[in-house]
């Protein structure tokens, strides 16, 4: 039978004979592996009788070589383990020069890791976010099933920019003069989807509107894309995005959908990876004791996922907001670099961090922007100068979720896009759903990579997808 190590090391049946498969991290001694598969973020020991072990196999046994071995679980006689595999037969699967692996038993930057992604899971740091990022992602799923929301697909190829931002990127447009050709001097219509004007979608909302009036509750979970040049930390151009979209529900109902959600999927890793949290919190703990004791987080990582689960969230409008930015500076020596002077200017992510680090020192619901700074598509508040909108701003992070409640009223939807030039030949569909059984309804987009972020404390975006796409960046 094959076992994982994460299941040698968590169960405590003694299973014997047993087999497993993983790849050296470490070989001392001629005689002790440190084998890992994956599994965990503990390696197993497994100790190699050398002494009927042929030169040849012990030469191969190299750090990142692919072995299958058999032998017995037994209780471990040296420090820091309580089983090891007592070895009885080992096969080298596959070899790795150790000259030339990429990979050494030390620590590697997250630079040099970024340049070898296709490797930089075998790491320890690697191995447990991407884990986390699999129990965040199975996590999602589950709140919404277990709340009687319908998992909806929506497309990855579309003819409209849901946030009328210009972030697309193109898939094709065909210029009628000069199409593209195929060998054959034959338009070559693939090149260009079929002669559509079309672009990689920026978010499953409006689609997620129509589902969610016919099914009720629903929600989409995809790669969204964005043609926005920001080389920042928490920016990509493929990121993964969480967009439930629900009838009848209103703004205050939205913020609650979203804390909850947040909460839970929180907590449902606390549970079930807390060896990886620890692993990933230790590293944040020992890059901390580089820093200035100014700079040092105040609180540890798994306290920082605790305190977001534990603690509710504040809300304040976009009015409060500002009142409270106007009178404040980041600290006493620095002003922000933008500054607020009225109502109405968009917050810059100086400000956002300001109210969650500092003045809050929470998770804050911004909600009630002016409805010059937000998507043609929000609830239009009875002042007539803002939208229900909401913003979730978390420490660290900035913002996370984005989310309204949106017009279902025709008229006032047809003139919002008349005022920003949006084609009402190419929504028609979408005022489709304000024509036939119109309702109030909500739902917000939540960025995963930027909740990955937060739950494993990593500080740059490109470290929590598997391969990231940035701008120049495709290689992988
Ligand atoms: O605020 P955004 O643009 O909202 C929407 O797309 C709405 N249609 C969502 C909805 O209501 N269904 O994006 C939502 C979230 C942001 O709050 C942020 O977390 C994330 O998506 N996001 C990005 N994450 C990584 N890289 C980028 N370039 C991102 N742009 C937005
Ligand atoms: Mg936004």
């Amino acid at each position: 039978m094959s076992y994982t190590v994460s299941q040698l090391l968590t169960q405590d049946i003694t299973f014997q004979p047993l087999e497993i498969k993983g790849w050296v991290r470490g070989f001392r001694s001629n005689r002790f592996i440190a084998l890992n598969d994956g599994s965990t973020i503990n390696n197993i020991q497994c100790v190699v009788d050398f002494e009927n072990t042929d030169d040849a196999t012990l030469k191969r046994i190299t750090t990142g070589a692919a072995v299958h071995i058999k032998g017995e679980l037994v209780e471990s006689q040296g420090k820091g383990q309580t089983v090891e595999i007592q070895v009885t037969s080992i096969e080298i699967l596959g070899d790795s020069d150790p000259e030339e692996y990429p990979i050494q038993p030390k620590k590697h930057t997250l630079e040099f890791l970024r340049e070898n992604a296709h490797l930089r899971t075998r790491t320890n740091t690697f191995s447990a976010i991407m884990r986390l990022r699999s129990t965040l992602s199975f996590a999602v799923h589950k709140y919404f099933n277990d709340n009687g929301f319908y998992y909806m697909h929506t497309p990855i190829i579309t003819a409209s920019d849901a946030e009328g931002a210009g972030e697309t990127f193109r898939v094709s447009s065909l210029d009628a003069k000069n199409p593209p050709l195929d060998d054959h001097g034959n338009i070559d219509y693939k090149k260009d989807f079929f002669g559509k004007e079309t672009n990689l979608t920026v978010s499953g909302q409006l689609e997620a509107e129509t589902f969610a009036m016919s099914l009720g509750k629903v929600y989409t979970f995809g790669p969204t894309f964005r043609a926005e040049n920001s080389n920042t930390s928490r920016h990509l151009s493929e990121f993964w995005m969480i967009e439930p979209e629900v009838a009848f529900m209103d703004l205050a109902g939205n913020m609650d959908l979203a804390e909850d959600f947040m909460k839970s999927v929180l907590s449902y890793i606390l549970e079930h990876n807390r060896e990886d949290l620890e692993f990933l919190e230790q590293r944040l703990l020992d890059e901390d004791k580089t820093k200035p004791q100014a700079e040092r987080s105040e609180m540890s990582l798994i306290d920082k996922i605790k305190f977001v689960v534990d603690n509710n969230f504040k809300r304040v409008s976009y009015t409060e907001a500002i009142d409270i930015l106007k009178n404040s500076k980041p600290n006493k020596k620095k002003k922000f670099k933008y500054i607020i002077e009225e109502w109405g200017a968009d917050l810059q992510s100086e400000h956002e961090r300001f109210l969650v680090e500092k003045h809050f020192k929470c998770p804050v619901i911004l909600f009630d922007y002016p409805a010059d700074i937000k998507a043609f598509y929000m609830r239009l508040n009875e002042d007539g100068k803002t939208v229900r909108a909401m913003d979730i701003l978390f420490p660290g992070i900035g913002e996370m979720v984005g989310g309204s409640q949106r017009e279902e009223r025709l008229d006032v939807l047809k003139e919002k896009m008349k005022a920003l030039d949006i084609s009402e030949e190419e929504l028609w569909w979408y005022l489709d759903l304000r024509k036939y059984g119109t309702a109030v309804h909500s739902g917000f987009g939540l960025g995963f990579e930027r909740l990955v972020m937060f739950a494993t404390g990593m500080g740059n975006i490109r470290d929590v997808i598997p391969y990231p796409r940035t701008p120049q960046n495709a290689d992988f």
